[in-house]
């Protein structure tokens, strides 16, 4: 089965770290996002992807090529414009063929069975197959209702508290049959959860809801794509990090021995850290970054080759790369600091901060 990865969105929640970098290639523990994604598809069997891409689209390909390196094989179509989530589907149509086709969001982290899915897609003899993840709150998200047998009788967009009926919403994954491209018209916008679902449905065609309840997380703000670096230490996430005692390290690091370090930590290739400095996991510190003398970490994500000065203290905060910060510089709990930024010392900047 061919997979259609929907990876041309800006980030814009994400930002200023994806300035640098398109969302889905934001790493997480040392590796783009997007390559957890295609590793989940090739332990299923998946070889052929469809990157759909918009927004700073030159990066997939400089860092996967032509996905040989990965046993894959990739295409790369970038839009013009912004088709939306459904548009961008119709705009790879002539790379599918006769057959059920996956489409991922290019922001979920998860270890979604998909060789059972694709069973239950075909078991069903479904037009269109919507993975489902249950969350405590649905009022924020697009709500499916499903009946006894799976099947998808009701979308309802971010409902009020009092017309919540199910908890379940889309999770980012879908099973197709090619007949759904016969609903849009070419090089228009659409997408795929508004206008199309809900379309599909009231002409009664056979939908159907997969209900996931294992690990998943939309990367998609500070807060989640912190949580989901940390899961991914902590097994949250189950990727096997191989791991020393909880810590991870990479290739000639130079770590003094009058570091503190408790896991669990991601220490990248090439890091040094200097004398009397404390990093508290969960933690990641990127290859080649450079942690000053009795400087504090805890909880932090720091891109590669940032450097901090002596007595830093970083709180849980998200660090691009290249990043310069001077002696006792203090960065609060989910600050945003973009690539390449110089931070003079002594500076102070608070929690949530974006700079
Ligand atoms: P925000 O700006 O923070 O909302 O992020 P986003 O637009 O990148 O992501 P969103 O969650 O809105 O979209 C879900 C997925 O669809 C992401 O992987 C996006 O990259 C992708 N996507 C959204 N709009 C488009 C589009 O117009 N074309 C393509 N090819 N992909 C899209």
């Amino acid at each position: 089965m061919k997979a259609v990865v929907l990876v041309g969105g800006e980030g814009t929640r994400l930002r200023p770290l994806t300035y640098d970098l398109p969302k889905p290639m934001v790493p997480i523990c040392g590796k783009p996002f997007m390559q957890y994604q295609l590793e989940l598809m090739k332990d299923h069997g998946i070889d052929e992807v469809i990157f759909s891409l918009g927004y700073k689209s030159s990066a997939f390909e400089e860092y996967f090529g032509d996905g040989a390196g990965f046993g894959m094989k990739i295409h790369y179509i970038v839009e013009d414009s912004p088709l939306g989530t459904a548009g961008a589907i119709k705009n790879v149509e002539h790379l599918l063929d006769d057959s059920s086709f996956l489409v991922f969001n290019g922001d979920i982290l998860s270890r979604m069975n998909l060789t059972e899915i694709m069973n239950f897609h075909k078991e069903k003899k479904s037009a269109c197959t919507i993975v489902l993840t249950p969350v405590d709150d649905p009022t924020m998200y697009g709500v499916v209702e499903l009946d006894s047998n799976s099947g998808i009788v009701n979308f309802t967009e971010k409902p009020k508290k009092e017309e919540v009926r199910s908890n379940l919403i889309n999770a980012g994954l879908y099973i197709l049959e090619p007949g759904i491209l016969k609903r849009m018209e070419p090089a228009r916008k659409y997408s795929i959860e508004r206008e199309i679902f809900p379309a599909m449905l009231a002409d009664k065609e056979p939908m159907f809801g997969y209900s996931y309840s294992g690990y998943w997380m939309d990367i998609g703000t500070p807060f989640k794509y912190l949580s989901s670096n940390h899961d991914t230490l902590t097994g949250k996430m189950p990727v096997d990090l191989n791991h020393r005692e909880g810590i991870v390290y990479g290739k000639n690091t130079d770590i003094s021995t009058n570091a503190v370090l408790t896991a669990p930590l991601w220490i990248g290739d090439n890091v040094i850290i200097k004398s009397g400095a404390k990093i508290e996991g969960p933690a990641v510190i990127d290859r080649g970054c450079i942690i000053g003398e009795k400087t504090k970490i805890s909880g932090a994500l720091l891109w590669e080759k940032t450097k901090t000065g002596n007595g830093c203290i970083l709180d849980s905060c998200l660090i691009g790369r290249d990043c310069n910060l001077g002696d006792n510089v203090k960065i609060g709990k989910l600050a945003v600091i973009g690539s390449c930024n110089i931070i003079e010392k002594d500076r102070i900047i608070e929690a949530e901060t974006c700079i």
